[in-house]
């Protein structure tokens, strides 16, 4: 009976390696997780998410600069709004290019408006 329990709980520890081992390699790509942001105000795409996308992000990604993807409207900004904030946050490769990173509150503006159903506002 003893041994019964030993070799049950070799396999069982295995077969909990061999679940948790493929998420340990995980790919370069791979988006980073967002940390948890509190959003005391509705924001305001038109007051706040359009110019800060202007100031940051437009001379190489607004319209005709050429550089996808073109991020100078809300339905744009809209459908990139997962890579863009990855990006902001480094991942693939850090916006705005060449760095130095967004002020923290300023992503986090961002990921309010996302998470508030990125309004049209
Ligand atoms: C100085 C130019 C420049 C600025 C400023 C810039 N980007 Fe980029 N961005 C690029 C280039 C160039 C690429 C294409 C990828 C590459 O070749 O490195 C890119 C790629 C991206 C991508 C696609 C990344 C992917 O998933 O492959 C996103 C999203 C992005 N930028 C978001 C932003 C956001 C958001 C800002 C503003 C906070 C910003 N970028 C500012 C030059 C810029």
């Amino acid at each position: 009976m003893k041994k019964t329990v030993s070799i049950f709980l070799a396999f069982g520890s295995m077969a909990v390696l061999a679940l948790f081992l493929p998420s340990a390699c995980t790919k370069a790509k791979a988006p980073v997780p967002l940390p948890e942001v509190t959003c005391s105000s509705t924001i305001s795409f038109s007051a706040q998410i359009a110019p800060m996308i202007d100031a940051n992000c437009a001379s190489c990604h607004g319209a005709g600069a050429g550089t996808s993807p073109t991020l100078s409207n809300h339905a744009e900004i809209s459908a990139n709004a997962e890579a863009m904030i990855q990006a902001m946050r480094g991942t693939p490769e850090l916006m705005p290019q060449g760095g130095p990173a967004l002020p923290d509150s300023l992503i986090q503006q961002f990921q309010c408006w996302m998470e508030q159903g990125k309004l049209q506002n």
